[in-house]
């Protein structure tokens, strides 16, 4: 019988998730009991095209609720456009955010949240529990599977040449909303980027030294979703079953992080988002192979679990050898899906190097590794993955 881990630790899901083909049509009654002015927080274009936008706001119109929509959301979304919204949603008194698109709108929808109820500027908020009280609802609805932004306590922006974040239970959204069918249009660049941040955050908090009881179940499950469906989403967009579990994979590892934290790939990979304007998913699961690489033999069996859960048959190895197999099947698939491979394909430049590894390395998350890294070490793992 396996022992049950002494370790104490906690678990706090505050959202109510909704997840089936065609539930965005739920989002009126949804948003009913938490307000009736909507501020709607999205990105640029890709969405409006699609109609998408529309039929939110229609919606969320017949159920009597009045409209505002800020199509002002890029990738990397700054404090200042974040501070932007919050006054715009102030001046028409809104009362529920909708944060809907990729990480950055939903992102960007909680820090309007906050900065809306709480005054002054989201630069106010940044770091962990600054976050005074509830902030205003919100309403989240994801059109990729990668950050689980609509279920966790974080939030990212970038200030100038940094990527800061508030980290609060009270960034949980109220409500989110999954439906797979908003995933279909996702181009395959969009869906392999996205999903391997997923993976990163399930296999960092199953690697994390905060990693617990809770977060397990859930970190375990999201590896074993992404193994299974994340190939098929990228070559098969329209595959709505290969969407749905990638939308289950990035929710439920999202819930893993919430409490297990992420690790020095993704510490490693804010950083890169700060000095250089790459996108996330890209560049966290650039380095998430050569973070296993230096970390393995911290906990073969951990890792042994995660080659099984990525569909590799590991049985009647040994354990090391078993263990192994998993940074390779992170590999594989990274190949299968045309994922870069390395850090000077995606535009870091080797003068960075030094400066983007001192800045990881004073992020919390990278402490949570289950290695301690000195300085020269995380350097040579950073160059590995140039
Ligand atoms: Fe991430």
């Amino acid at each position: 019988v396996e022992k049950v881990s002494d370790k104490a630790c906690s678990h706090f899901m505050p959202t109510k998730v909704l997840f089936g083909v065609g539930e965005l049509s739920r989002i009126g009654e949804e948003a009913q009991g938490l307000g009736n002015r909507a501020f709607v927080v999205t990105g640029r274009s890709a969405l409006k095209r699609l109609g998408v936008t529309r039929r939110v706001t229609d919606y969320l119109e017949s159920s009597h609720i009045q409209v505002e929509v800020f199509s002002q959301i890029m990738t990397n979304p700054t404090t200042d456009v974040v501070n932007e919204g919050a006054r715009r949603a102030r001046a028409s008194k809104c009362n529920l955010i909708v944060g809907m698109g990729g990480g950055s709108a939903i992102d960007a929808a909680k820090g309007i949240a906050v900065v809306v109820k709480h005054g002054g500027k989201i630069e106010d908020y940044l770091g962990v529990n600054r976050i005074p009280g509830p902030t205003l609802p919100v309403v989240a609805v994801p059109t990729t599977s990668g950050t689980g932004s609509e279920v966790t306590i974080f939030a990212v922006f970038t200030r100038g040449d940094e990527k800061a974040s508030t980290i609060s239970h009270f960034n949980c959204p109220k409500v989110s909303i999954l439906d797979p069918l908003l995933l279909i249009s996702q181009p395959p660049r969009l869906t392999a980027c996205t999903g391997m941040d997923a993976l990163a955050h399930a296999i960092e908090a199953y690697t994390s030294r905060k990693a617990n009881v809770f977060s397990d179940v859930f970190a375990r499950e999201a590896v074993r979703l992404v193994g299974q469906h994340l190939r098929r989403s990228v070559w098969v967009g329209d595959d709505l079953e290969a969407r749905k579990g990638m939308a289950l994979a990035s929710n439920l590892a999202g819930v893993g992080i919430n409490s297990a934290g992420v690790t020095a790939g993704h510490a490693l990979g804010m950083s890169i988002g700060g000095f250089c304007d790459t996108d996330h998913g890209t560049a966290v699961g650039i380095l998430l192979p050569r973070v296993m690489e230096r970390t393995v033999y911290a906990d073969l069996t951990r890792f042994a679990e995660i080659s099984t859960l990525l569909g590799d048959d590991v049985r009647g190895m040994p354990v090391r050898s078993a263990a192994l197999r998993s940074i390779q099947a992170v590999k594989d698939l990274m190949q299968d899906i045309g994922f870069p491979q390395t850090l000077s394909q995606i535009g870091v430049k080797e003068d960075l190097i030094v400066q983007i590894v001192d800045d990881g390395m004073n992020r919390g998350a990278f402490n949570n590794t289950l290695k301690i890294f000195s300085r020269e070490e995380a350097r040579q793992m950073f160059q590995d993955a140039m």
